[in-house]
């Protein structure tokens, strides 16, 4: 169901993040024993095309742990660029990744990703950390050190992560596997939204290309290249509200309990 849309740079009311309304999605209740169940749910896809909204929503209807995979790659390309370290040099990353801490906290109920003890959640969505994260997280020794986090966070189950090799190689055995996909002119535009409502102004034309590099780049590399799992279920949100996208994900979780 790909859609495209060449002329129009409007899609606000295609973006999942405008409209969505709790309902009686989770809190409890229905989803009670999935919370006991202690699932792993693993969400792979393109770039900016809705995985954390739908991760953090399935998370909390579920009373799940919520894992920002990206956000880990974003922090260490985010070290990199502050402590000048020459991402080429197989050496220098070895050196940066010995004094790279990262973990999470809620703060007002939302994820909070700390590097080194500082508050890096904004800094990590500039364009500046956008351009190089790719090329970062292609770095072999990167992905292991990051890997290594993830499964050790994942032991605890009852988790929802989102990245590009969740459901390939972070957790292979994973209970539920989505990839999820969006037309490439809707992913620009929630971007743009998105970070025009944290104030950072960025370019249409630059954000689309920067997708559709990361895209490229997050796909051919060749160590866990992103790719859908053999047993994941597509979806495509072009055209769902972030609502949609959330009961259609439920229902397949809903589906594991019988
Ligand atoms: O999900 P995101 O856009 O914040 O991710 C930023 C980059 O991190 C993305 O371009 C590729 C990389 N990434 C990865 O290689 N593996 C993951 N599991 C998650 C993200």
């Amino acid at each position: 169901m790909t859609q495209t849309f060449p002329h129009s740079r409007n899609f606000s009311h295609l973006c999942p993040t405008r409209n969505f309304t709790r309902r009686s999605l989770g809190e409890g209740g229905q989803n009670s024993n999935l919370s006991k169940l202690k699932l792993i749910i693993a969400i792979d896809g393109h770039s900016s095309c809705g995985k954390s909204t739908l991760a953090k929503g399935l998370a909390k209807a579920l009373h799940y742990a919520y894992l920002d995979t990206g956000a880990m790659y974003r922090a260490v390309t985010l070290y990199f660029l502050e402590n000048g370290v020459d991402y080429n040099d197989p050496v220098a990353v070895d050196e940066a990744l010995e004094q790279i801490d990262i973990h999470f906290e809620r703060i007002d109920g939302q994820n909070h990703t700390f590097l080194n003890g500082r508050d890096v959640e904004r800094a990590i969505r500039e364009m500046q950390v956008s351009e190089h994260v790719s090329p970062v997280s292609a770095i072999s020794a990167v992905r292991r050190a990051m890997v290594a986090q993830q499964k050790a966070l994942g032991n605890r189950r009852g988790i929802v992560a989102d990245g590009r090799d969740i459901g390939t190689v972070v957790f292979p055995d994973a209970d539920l596997k989505i990839f999820l996909t969006a037309d490439v002119d809707v992913r620009t535009s929630r971007r743009h939204l998105e970070l025009a409502a944290k104030g950072i102004d960025a370019d249409w034309d630059e954000i689309r290309q920067n997708l559709e590099t990361r895209d490229r780049i997050d796909s051919s590399r060749a160590d866990s290249p992103l790719r859908r799992a053999d047993d994941a279920v597509v979806i495509d949100n072009t055209l769902l509200s972030e609502e949609q996208q959330l009961e259609q994900a439920l229902q397949l979780v809903h589906a594991l309990e019988n």
